[in-house]
């Protein structure tokens, strides 16, 4: 009899033990954490596991594709989208961020209205243990970002500075050729690339007066376009034609850094400018507003960056982060893609540490190969009406979760 009671105390004993004993919060931590991980790798692209997606906006047209092409990627991956658009607004890309992580996302995939505004936001991230992958553009002064997705930036403005140096001919030319700059918003750290990979490559012509500024505006700042605004490059470029081109004075060309300010550039054209030649315009996105410009001889090139791959490229590595690897180069060779894309561990610094990158691979486009890199891949097509579109964005839902 008595062991009986012996067994049925030591039994109620450890029970005791067990609901709130000293070492039991290790034990829970690690279970926890082991839940934590485990129901992260228990429900890994089982359609639980939940990723933000922050855009700055949508005016510029590229921002919708990489929008869809996104959660196009990471849906078809099982995951629980939440997609959300800034409108070019810093708060608002807070406060959707801070959303995101309060409904559990386990990663972000943020391109920002302003690299250098979002440091405590993804550290409240990083702080709950959710993964943040920099979309495009690079997150600034902060160790509380993972990895970083982009183009070859610095390639961009050396493609589009080539260009200009093959159009007028300035290796052989003895005439002194006109040239402008519009850059992009200073607070974007691609601009800064964008930017040094065309002077690098034109300064020398500059400091050779074989390329002159009338204007005399060479800088990055005083060169920049806020928001990367159409109406901000136009007023400037006018500004610009009327003080330093009058009465027919010549102008050859103008770097704009991406297509949206060189929309802008060829309306100041249109109205202000007196001279006779056709000036040859520089871009960047391949947008669609842009490419009908290109067809018609009123832009000259831009610089295409295929944003389905680089949702591809995202996807990929957020898949291989949220598994608990920490991914190199291995990724590209496992991943096998029929698309260029490099890994920096060298370039990217963000102030605090250097950010290892994912790079594809932009390509210049003109009237020439337009056709080929444009509508031959199937990135473009044109319905019956000869109106071009995108074949792999412009059709699924485009559900966001704006408020
Ligand atoms: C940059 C991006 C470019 C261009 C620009 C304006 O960050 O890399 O492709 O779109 O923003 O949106």
């Amino acid at each position: 009899m008595k062991r009986i009671y012996f067994i049925i105390i030591s039994l109620m004993v450890s029970l005791i033990f067990c609901a709130c004993g000293s070492s039991k919060p290790e034990q829970n931590t690690e279970t926890e954490t082991a839940t934590v991980q485990e129901k992260s790798n228990d429900h890994l692209y089982d359609g639980r596991t939940v990723v933000g997606i922050s855009m700055p906006d949508r005016i510029l047209e590229r921002w919708n594709r990489d929008g869809a092409f996104l959660k196009e990627q990471f849906e078809n991956s099982g995951c629980e989208v939440i997609l959300k658009y800034s409108d070019n607004l810093i708060d608002k890309q807070i406060t959707g961020l801070e959303e995101m992580i309060e409904k559990g996302a386990d990663l972000l995939v943020v391109a920002a209205v302003d690299g250098s505004a979002l440091s405590g936001t993804l550290e409240t991230a990083h702080e709950n243990g959710v993964k943040v992958i920099a979309y495009d553009r690079l997150l600034m002064d902060t160790d509380a970002v993972d990895y970083y997705v982009s183009f070859d930036n610095y390639k961009v403005g050396y493609l589009q500075a080539s260009y200009i140096v093959s159009s007028l001919g300035l290796k052989t030319s003895e005439q002194p050729k006109y040239i402008e700059f519009v850059t992009g918003d200073p607070v974007d750290n691609n601009a800064r690339f964008f930017y040094n990979g065309a002077m690098d490559t034109l300064k020398p012509y500059v400091d050779s007066g074989k390329l002159v500024v009338a204007s005399g505006q060479t800088g990055f700042y005083e060169t920049s376009t806020a928001q990367w605004s159409s109406d901000i490059a136009q007023q400037r470029i006018q500004i610009i034609l009327n003080s330093y081109y009058p009465d027919g004075a010549r102008l050859d060309a103008v770097l704009c850094a991406n297509d949206s300010t060189a929309l802008g550039v060829k309306r100041a054209l249109e109205t202000d400018y007196t001279g006779k030649n056709n000036v040859v315009l520089t871009g960047q996105d391949a947008d669609i507003a842009n490419i009908y410009n290109i067809l018609d001889h009123t832009q000259s090139m831009t610089v295409f960056k295929a944003l389905d791959q680089e949702a591809v490229v995202t996807e990929v590595l957020a898949k291989s982060v949220l598994s608990g690897t920490t991914p190199g180069e291995d990724l590209i060779k496992e991943a096998d893609w029929d698309f260029t894309c490099t890994y920096n561990t060298t370039d990217y610094n963000n102030g605090v540490k250097v950010v290892p990158s994912y790079l594809l691979r932009p390509v210049a486009v003109t009237y020439d190969n337009l056709e080929k890199e444009l509508f031959d891949t199937g990135y473009y097509a044109r319905n019956s009406s000869g109106l071009i579109y995108s074949v792999k964005s412009d059709t699924p839902d485009q559900s966001v979760d704006d408020d």
